[in-house]
């Protein structure tokens, strides 16, 4: 009985630790909310299940056989063993099933939509803009406060799971089919994406930025992310002469350069995003730098080959160009 009373203290201590930017129990989204409710009721009604049977479990011990007590004890087993948390488990399980359909609605006609690729190990992020030419861009998402918006989950791989804890519920990404996921934030801030689904060596390093704006500066930021690369300055030419030479070019895209590759992350505005190497490292030219010249010690597995035979003063220009694409 300590032991468990300890242990019960242990974990409301721990949970006290259960916020920050990638916690379903600090929710910032709608889906997360419900999750987060569901979870307390949980926690509640496993509470009142346990104490109970434990309780029976105590007046059972106690009660002497073949007396008046034993067969009060029988129908009270019977009765809070078996009959009370089929009640409970029930009642609860009703609330849970009626949750679903507001969790898997879709968002209303005319809501913004976002199609999200799982890649090993990024994220390919293309947004379609009412009226307007797709947006691509990678490892990261932004979103209006208050607005409902529709994500459609695919991979041209293995499977993934994208996950947002601080905003919903997880979804697979499945090669071969599409599938949807609505969630609406209700905070602005920046949280914390992950793959949910082993798929590679590199699977824990897959994460991504979600940056909940309000509508005013979120409409900016997508004006911004469909014009072409601005003109590099002065300081920024070398690099991407270096950009264009070494090769880069065969697997992304630069908007607005002759930069056209497919098969890595668009580029075009990778100095405005959160982080880098799909949400494992800064944005700042020393993080640009480790990436392009050491990118299998910083991600084991990962696609591009590794530029560290470059003199440093080349890596350095391709860092000063790289982050300035704002
Ligand atoms: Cu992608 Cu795990």
């Amino acid at each position: 009985r300590k032991t468990s009373l300890i242990l019960v203290f242990i974990s409301a201590w721990l949970m006290l630790g259960c916020g920050g930017p990638q916690s379903t129990l600090d929710p910032a989204g709608r889906g997360a909310e419900q999750i987060t409710e569901l979870f307390w009721w949980s926690v509640a009604v496993n509470l009142l299940i346990w104490l109970f049977v434990i309780g029976l479990a105590v007046y059972a011990t106690w009660a002497q056989p073949g007396g008046h007590r034993h067969r009060k004890a029988n129908l009270l087993i019977i009765g809070g063993g078996a009959v009370f948390p089929t009640l409970v488990l029930t009642v609860y399980l009703i609330y849970g099933l009626a949750l679903l359909p507001g969790l898997l609605a879709p968002a209303p006609e005319g809501s913004l939509q976002i199609a999200v690729l799982g890649e090993q190990w990024w994220w390919r992020v293309r947004y379609h803009p009412q009226g307007g030419e797709p947006v691509e861009l990678a490892n990261e998402i932004r979103l209006p406060v208050g607005k409902p918006v529709d994500l459609f989950l695919a991979s041209p791989d293995v499977i993934h799971s994208l996950w947002i804890p601080s905003l919903t519920g997880k979804m697979d990404m499945i090669p071969g089919r599409v599938n949807r996921l609505t969630l609406e934030a209700t905070k602005t801030g920046v949280y914390r994406g992950i793959c949910a689904e082993y798929c590679g060596s590199a699977h824990a390093l897959m994460k991504f930025d979600v940056v909940v704006m309000e509508p005013d500066a979120f409409a900016a930021w997508l004006e911004h992310q469909a014009q072409p690369a601005s003109m590099p300055q002065r300081a920024e030419a070398r690099g991407r002469e270096l950009f264009l030479i070494h090769g880069c070019s065969a697997c992304h895209t630069v908007r607005g350069t002759p930069a056209e590759g497919k098969v890595g992350p668009d580029l075009t505005h990778v100095g405005s995003r959160v982080s880098l190497g799909a949400g494992i490292l800064p944005n700042e030219p020393a993080a640009f730098l480790r990436w392009i010249a050491h990118t299998e010690a910083v991600k084991p597995g990962v696609h591009m080959p590794a530029f560290g035979m470059l003199p440093r003063k080349d890596l350095q220009a391709l860092a000063v160009f790289l982050e300035g694409l704002e």
